[in-house]
């Protein structure tokens, strides 16, 4: 565990203005200057990253995209580009979550571009999977797993690896209020954690952070964070107010 530093993300979604985001950039900044133990981001809406930055700027708190399209520029309008959110003040961008997969038709084989794209602007990818409640009942959660992992890694090298971080969000438990059991979370915790280690050696156990999302709140966390598999979370609903996406970053007070 000794280089898996705790990390808490927070995924704002298409929530706060750029004016409401500044408010709780500013918010959030005051609660948590003090935390150096746990490594910090938000994901604001494109429109408010660079008000946020400005704001977070030589803080504790780094800056996350929530997509991004994988060409460095041209006729794609309505896309960003890796460099563009690079300049933006972004150093982490989400890759894959089960919304952009439900609503905007993005498949495995474009989340694997999306990878390739963001580690080759040195953007550090936050790649979502996970089951829908369906495959869960169905006993099909790993087979899943191991599914999106193949077809969204591909042709990643152990060199990769460092600056990649999984966020294992089961569709069922986001913005619903259920959260999935720590026992569910550390089997797939574990789950990906083995496969990835099959695939690109050792350095998976000791710096691979694996993150669960899925309404993590300032009552679940502790518990979460007490797995041995489970090195931090992707925050969406309670990431939207100051202080309890702060009591989740604090989890160790
Ligand atoms: P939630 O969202 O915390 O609101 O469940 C998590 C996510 O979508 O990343």
């Amino acid at each position: 565990m000794a280089d898996r530093k705790p990390f808490i993300a927070g995924n704002w979604k298409m929530y706060k203005t750029g004016p409401e985001a500044a408010e709780l950039a500013e918010e959030l900044k005051k609660l948590v200057c003090d935390v150096n133990g746990v490594d910090i981001m938000i994901a604001p809406p494109f429109t408010a990253l660079g008000t946020v930055y400005e704001i977070i700027k030589g803080s504790n708190i780094q800056l996350g995209g929530q997509n991004l399209f994988w060409k460095t520029e041209g006729a794609y309008t309505g896309e960003i580009s890796p460099s563009m959110l690079r300049s933006a003040g972004c150093s982490y961008v989400i890759i894959g979550h089960s919304e952009r997969r439900q609503h905007f038709g993005e498949t495995d084989e474009t989340i694997s571009k999306k990878i390739r794209a963001a580690l080759d602007a040195e953007l550090k990818p936050i790649l979502c999977i996970g089951e829908s409640l369906e495959e869960r009942e169905s006993n099909q959660t790993y087979s899943v797993l191991d599914n999106q992992l193949e077809r969204c890694l591909q042709g990643l090298t152990s060199d990769d690896i460092h600056n990649l971080t999984i966020a294992y969000e089961p569709v069922w438990a986001i913005g619903t209020g259920k959260t999935a059991t720590r026992d569910q979370v550390q089997g797939a915790h574990s789950h990906i954690r083995k496969r990835l280690k099959e695939k690109f050696g050792i350095l998976v156990e000791k710096s691979l952070r694996i993150l669960y999302g899925g309404s993590v709140k300032p009552e679940n966390i502790k518990g979460l964070m007490s797995m041995p598999d489970v090195d931090g979370a992707l925050v969406g609903g309670a990431s939207l107010k100051a202080e309890s996406f702060a009591g989740i970053i604090r989890f160790n007070d």
